[in-house]
């Protein structure tokens, strides 16, 4: 019922801002795509840091919504806060009852994805984008298409989740845990989806992982690849399958170790990693290969995977 009060706010808006914060900034961003595709919708994206520009712009018919597992997080507060000042709508998609985020919208969807403790956010995040997916689709009144998505994308989550699996990843995660750089490239929703896995990998394993729309990389990232740079290639079997192959064949040829996250293997790829079939699940399906390396990554080199240094769970003040 929540999400389908939220679908008629967004469906009754003129504008319509996702902000959040690292992870869910970039799960924020996952909503541009995801609604164009789903609902033929335009939806905005803003990080909570940034939002301050739209201070001018931001009218009363415009819907600004949250995402925030903790609900706490101070950038997305403000975000909310100043578009209530503005007399905007505002809603809040979030993984604690009665949080501050919460409290300050006027409609909350929670995730129910359970408590997460650990720094680096991997449950909350699959679930805020089901929630997206589930949304986009009842604005289109097909939430039972969504359903449908969600619980096989389960099963997909499911079988990857297995032993042999998560033996790939830890001799990866061994072949390149003393890389000093790795980088991430995606186009459509596989560019947040690569920024999230540059999250990942840099609070968890402490590398420094980068992450570029793949069509950007001839306009400069190209020049910091070098022999056996590890180069994560995401590579759904979407319409941008052979413009990302094309990406990761210009970077194997300056020496880059391709590493291919796809469902079907390609000779551009160095190594493999399988993932099930997918369409709109995407995000959902690309992000656990990378979860699981970064995991192993942290492992590797005796970092504390649920407690990165210098991080918080939930960052409450400026
Ligand atoms: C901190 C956490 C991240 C999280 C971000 C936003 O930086 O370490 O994992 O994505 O805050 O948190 P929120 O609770 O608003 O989703």
């Amino acid at each position: 019922q929540l999400i389908q009060k939220i679908a008629k706010m967004i469906n009754q808006a003129q504008e319509i801002y996702f902000v959040g914060c690292g992870t869910t900034g970039v799960v924020s961003m996952c909503a541009r795509y995801l609604f164009a595709k789903i609902a033929k919708k335009k939806v905005n994206f803003e990080y909570g840091s940034e939002f301050s520009h739209l201070e001018e712009i931001l009218e009363p018919n415009s819907l600004v919504i949250g995402i925030s597992q903790s609900g706490e997080t101070i950038d997305t507060l403000e975000a909310i806060e100043m578009a209530k000042a503005k007399n905007c709508q505002t809603a809040c998609i979030t993984n604690v009852k009665n949080s501050t985020i919460s409290r300050a919208s006027d409609a909350t969807i929670l995730i129910n994805a359970g408590i997460e403790k650990a720094v680096a956010s991997t449950k909350a995040t699959t679930s805020q984008l089901g929630i997206l997916i589930l949304l986009a689709f009842a604005c289109i009144d097909k939430t039972m298409q969504a359903k449908q998505i969600l619980h096989d994308a389960s099963g997909k989550i499911n079988d990857m989740l297995n032993p042999r699996y998560e033996n790939i990843l830890l001799k990866l995660a061994a072949k390149i845990k003393d890389s000093s750089d790795i980088y991430i490239i995606g186009k459509g929703i596989n560019f947040p989806v690569a920024k999230e896995a540059a999250i990942k990998l840099q609070e968890i394993s402490y590398i420094h992982a980068e992450a570029f729309a793949g069509g950007e990389l001839k306009h400069g990232p190209l020049a910091l690849i070098q022999k056996d740079t590890p180069v994560i290639v995401i590579a759904s079997k979407d319409k941008n399958y052979h413009d990302i192959l094309s990406n990761a064949i210009e970077i194997k040829s300056r020496g880059g170790l391709i590493i291919g996250i796809s469902p079907e293997s390609n000779e551009a790829f160095d190594i493999w990693l399988k993932v099930p079939k997918h369409d709109i699940d995407a995000a959902i399906i690309n992000l656990i290969p990378i979860q699981l390396l970064s995991y192993f990554l942290g492992i590797l080199k005796n970092n504390n995977p649920d407690k990165p240094r210098n991080l918080a769970k939930s960052v409450t003040v400026k």
